[in-house]
């Protein structure tokens, strides 16, 4: 089953040459949180461009019930009429994130210092999630959480009466824990400190700051540290939302490997702590071009052009850049696969919790496929076969994992026999349009039964 119906099976067949503009839609990172602070500030907030994926449908539901006005305007324009840092009312029913991690740990954090208790759940996928991570550090502002054993969801989160500021190293390098911190802090009286060792996305700090926070970030031999005054009144933004550049990877990822290919793929935002994969690629020797480089809504974009190369190379990916690409590990495999020679990822035993395990995710669907793989608690090392090489004819599991489903369609389009997956409906969770927009370039997906 899908998270949100019946499961939908679908097959991906051996394409000819894509060609084409990939419109992808808006980022979803940047979407929850355009929600978020636009229901913790005063006055209408604009949103332009923002994702109808069912993860940020279902952060939109959950602002209204916690009393922001948020109103749909069609074609990615809506409006959020804040309560206020600190106005948050308590909702009357279960908070369902539906599938979202990035939702249900950032509102959590948002919560979580007000006086008011609410209980989160979410589909299968999100309730066997770890969420300790953030009941953690929420606990040191002062509230309280009763969840499952190990810290899963559903969960009861008792937010603080008198909440304290705190400082925190966020232990792991995660971009949901940096957030939930920060927007806890919010509502915390004095100076919340988050240090994060290695970089994640930035965009709740860069957010924080266009909605009039007082926030700083210093370079420290500890790392990032980043300084929140709390209790500011946050005022509304217009804000534009850039293409999503982990759903830009698919189309892209696609073009690499598909022979014959040439996509452009428009107003990506290419923010520098989530352009890890693009860089790997051209390590491999992809044909990928940036056009028309400029700044938007604070957030730097680009129009992306990819183009089929049979020189694609196996490569060593540094450690170090994990957290920029940490959602694109499954389709760099995918290209991979279709390399010449071994690339090998390591420092990436965080994909083991993500929607799925996608360690194990992708090395089971890549060797059902014909693909050797190897693997460890914390890397994975896919051996390339060359262009056209792999031999597919499987059906790979998509665990209630978008990325999962939607990385083995683009593998079936450039395999020598078709590649399905069992269920393609969680791809709605983060690209509603994936299935239309790959078949306009030349992709020959097919709903199958079962
Ligand atoms: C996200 C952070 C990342 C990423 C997720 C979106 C965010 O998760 O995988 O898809 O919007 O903050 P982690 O913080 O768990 O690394």
């Amino acid at each position: 089953m899908s998270a949100h119906g019946p499961a939908i099976p679908m097959t991906s067949h051996r394409a000819k040459p894509l060609q084409g503009i990939a419109e992808v839609p808006g980022d979803k990172s940047i979407s929850h949180r355009a929600l978020i602070l636009g229901a913790l500030s005063i006055g209408e907030t604009r949103i332009k461009g923002l994702l109808d994926g069912q993860d940020v449908l279902d952060t939109a539901r959950a602002m209204r019930a916690f009393g922001a006005e948020v109103t749909d305007h069609g074609q990615g324009n809506w409006s959020v009429h804040g309560v206020g840092v600190g106005g948050f009312a308590e909702p009357e029913d279960v908070i369902d994130c539906g599938n979202s991690g990035t939702g249900v740990r950032l509102i959590m954090g948002t919560m979580s210092t007000s006086p008011i208790t609410a209980t989160f759940t979410g589909d299968a996928s999100l309730r066997s999630r770890p969420m300790r991570r953030i009941t953690d550090p929420i606990g040191l502002f002062g509230a309280a959480s009763y969840g499952r054993e190990g810290g899963r969801l559903p969960m009861t989160v008792v937010g603080a009466k008198s909440p304290m500021p705190v400082r925190y190293v966020v232990p792991v390098p995660s971009a949901q824990v940096k957030s939930a911190v920060l927007l806890a802090g919010l509502n915390a009286p004095g100076e919340t400190v988050v240090i994060e060792a290695e970089a994640t996305r930035d965009h709740t700090e860069r957010m924080l700051k266009g909605f009039g926070a007082d926030l700083s970030v210093e370079q420290t031999a500890e790392g990032r540290v980043i300084t929140l005054k709390g209790q500011p009144e946050l005022r509304a933004l217009d804000i534009e939302v850039p293409r999503d550049p982990s759903s830009a990877a698919f189309p892209v990822c696609a073009a690499l490997i598909v022979e014959g290919s040439d996509v452009l793929v428009p107003g990506i935002g290419l923010n520098p702590t989530r352009s890890g994969l693009f860089i790997t690629l051209r390590e491999m020797g992809a044909d990928l071009s940036y056009e028309n480089e400029r700044e938007e809504g604070g957030e730097p974009v680009v129009d992306m052009r990819a183009r089929f190369s049979s020189a694609i190379k196996g490569v060593e990916v540094p450690p170090e850049r994990a957290a920029s690409m940490i959602d694109e590990f499954p389709i760099l495999s995918v290209v991979a696969a279709f390399a010449e020679g071994r690339t090998v990822m390591r420092g990436v035993k965080e994909l083991r919790v993500k929607e799925s395990d996608r360690i194990d995710a992708m090395a089971r669907g890549l060797e059902a496929c014909g693909v050797m793989v190897e693997e460890d608690e914390d890397t994975l090392i896919v051996h390339g076969m060359g262009a056209g090489g792999v031999p597919g004819g499987a059906c790979a599991e998509a665990r209630l994992d978008h990325r999962i489903a939607m990385s083995f369609l683009i593998a079936g389009m450039a395999s020598e026999r078709p590649v399905s997956v069992d269920d393609a409906g969680p791809i709605a969770t983060s690209f509603p349009i994936f299935e239309g927009l790959m078949v306009s370039l030349g992709a020959k997906l097919k709903r199958t039964d079962g």
